[in-house]
């Protein structure tokens, strides 16, 4: 399964790169505004925050058809590969139509529907992101979401990808991944409480100074 940083922040992005082989940096419009860098900037900053490596993705701001486009068009053009977010709307499905056409891979996002979001990928998107914790803040069952949508597409597109997407706990993400989701992106502070627990840190302090007790050095 593939795992992606949900986040602006180019210093965790290279952090976290550094210890772990991350599959890509998904942004939207209210994580760029959450960070002081401009877009067009900080979409070449993550890139390479990632040493060249990862995919990388941008959503459209405009909501018409043509200025979809438009935007998706001005994303690639900032940087090459990178898969435009485009919301499954009305609208959005037509622009996912389009830019498919056109070759421009695309990620169904806004998805809080199974169908909804299998109609992205139906009309071409290669990508899909069903919003895990804001399903379930409205009284839905986000895992129950990721389930279905992700036996869909194993069913009738197996070569599409489930990004899932909207985490608040590691919690919530670990229920992802045991339902067999094959791919989620977490923010910065859900991907460090998965290595953050103190007991793991008091484990290997007891392992290091029992050592150095009996033999007097930390290494082997
Ligand atoms: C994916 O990139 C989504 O846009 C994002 O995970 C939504 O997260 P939020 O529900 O915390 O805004």
């Amino acid at each position: 399964m593939k795992l992606y940083l949900d986040t602006s922040d180019i210093q965790a992005v290279k952090r976290i790169s550094a210890i772990f082989p991350v599959s890509g940096v998904t942004t939207n419009p209210l994580i760029v505004c959450a960070g002081e860098t401009s877009l067009f900037d900080l979409l070449p900053a993550l890139r390479d925050a990632m040493g060249g490596q990862g995919t990388l993705f941008a959503q459209v701001i405009s909501n018409t058809v043509e200025g979809m486009i438009e935007d998706a068009l001005k994303l690639r053009e900032r940087v090459e590969n990178l898969v435009v977010k485009v919301p499954v709307t009305p609208k959005g499905l037509q622009a996912i139509k389009e830019l498919t056409k056109q070759g421009v891979p695309t990620l169904a996002t806004a998805v809080y529907g199974a169908a909804q979001g299998f109609l992205g990928v139906l009309a071409g998107a290669q990508y899909v992101s069903p919003y895990v914790s804001r399903i379930d803040a409205q009284g839905g069952d986000g895992p129950a979401t990721v389930s279905e949508l992700q036996c869909l597409l194993s069913t009738h597109a197996p070569e599409k990808e489930l990004v899932a997407a909207s985490f608040k706990s590691p919690r919530q993400a670990l229920e992802c991944m045991l339902i067999g989701c094959k791919g989620i992106t977490l923010p910065v502070n859900v991907f460090d409480m998965f290595i953050s627990d103190p007991a793991v840190f008091a484990a290997v302090d007891q392992f290091e100074s029992a050592w150095q007790k009996k033999f007097n050095k930390t290494c082997l």
